[in-house]
């Protein structure tokens, strides 16, 4: 398979394995790109980007900048607090006025699940989702995946943790669908209150104690508490949290066995790991990251050669 079997990134759910094997393959390619003295390559030379970001972003924004930048396309990048969408504008005339710019390819993050599906009903261009509320969010699934496949040889037959604020995780969504497509083993942990009734149907596992899931993984994935996202109390408080979830050194310690720990970012440092965890060797945090270039310099190269 040489093409993507889809024309939007809009969310793992419309992948294939193909697909996703597609997109690890190119990443390796680029991972080796990036890794050199000269890290730019001229393929995307005649293509346009837009970056629009309706949400806050650290890692998401700027890895796929890099990664536009990296394969020498032109970047324009837009952040709603400076926009005339605060005058009233609405999305569709604000994507349509950008892509009257000549843009070929639109990365969005937006609060609104299913923001990029919409636009890419509406707009001629390629979309890239960069998360969407608390739907999806495809290509941190893929750097994940593709980090465990570079920690392990390959995510088929890994037991997988994700921890934490289910309810509210993009991620987490993402990384169920792309981990089972892989034929990964899936759990989630965390306390009742921020697991989804009736997840166990996508056919995971569910547990609400850390250390009997610790115990049970090879990879635990750490979510962030989306307090942003909470309109009502969903623990007692954070310090009651990390009593029940925040994994410890003297947690890792306990189990015999050394699990990999992971964490799409941003961490709060003692709410969901400790900041020994963090920073231990058991932890690719920062390989994720690294990772995130590639697999977005490998998603956006595959979808620009459908143009
Ligand atoms: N992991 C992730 O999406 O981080 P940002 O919100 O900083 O982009």
């Amino acid at each position: 398979m040489s093409k993507l079997s889809v024309d939007h990134l809009l969310g793992i759910k419309y992948l294939k394995n193909e697909d996703i094997n597609l997109i690890f393959d190119t990443a390796d390619h680029f991972k080796k790109v990036i890794n050199r003295p000269i890290k730019k390559v001229p393929s995307l030379r005649d293509i346009t980007i837009a970056n629009l970001f309706f949400e806050n972003s650290t890692r998401t924004k700027l890895s796929f900048e890099l990664a536009q930048k990296r394969l020498s396309a032109d970047v324009i990048n837009f952040s709603s607090g400076q926009s005339s969408l605060n005058k009233g504008e609405t999305l569709i005339d604000t994507v349509n006025n950008i892509l009257s710019m000549k843009v070929d390819m639109v990365v969005m993050r937006h609060p609104n699940a299913g923001a990029a599906k919409f636009l890419s009903n509406h707009v001629d261009a390629k979309i890239i989702n960069a998360g969407d509320g608390t739907h999806e969010h495809p290509t941190q699934a893929l750097l994940d995946s593709f980090s465990i496949r570079e920690k392990f040889g390959e995510v088929k037959g890994k037991k997988v943790v994700i921890v934490g604020d289910i309810l509210h995780s993009r991620v987490a969504l993402s990384n169920i669908f792309a981990l089972q497509i892989q034929g990964a083993e899936v759990m989630v942990c965390g306390p009742k209150s921020l697991i989804p009734k009736h997840i166990d149907k996508l056919g995971i596992k569910v547990e609400t104690n850390l250390l009997n899931a610790l115990k049970w993984c090879d990879v635990a994935n750490m979510l962030r508490v989306q307090n942003e996202r909470m309109d009502i109390s969903y623990f007692p408080s954070t310090r009651e949290y990390a009593l029940q979830y925040c994994v410890t050194k003297n947690l890792l310690d306990s189990l015999n066995k050394d699990i990999t720990i992971m964490h799409p970012g941003p961490i709060n440092r003692g709410v969901e790991i400790t900041s020994e965890v963090a920073d231990s060797s058991q932890s690719i945090i920062l390989n994720q990251v690294e990772n995130g270039v590639a697999i977005r310099m490998a998603v956006i190269y595959l979808l620009a050669s459908k143009i």
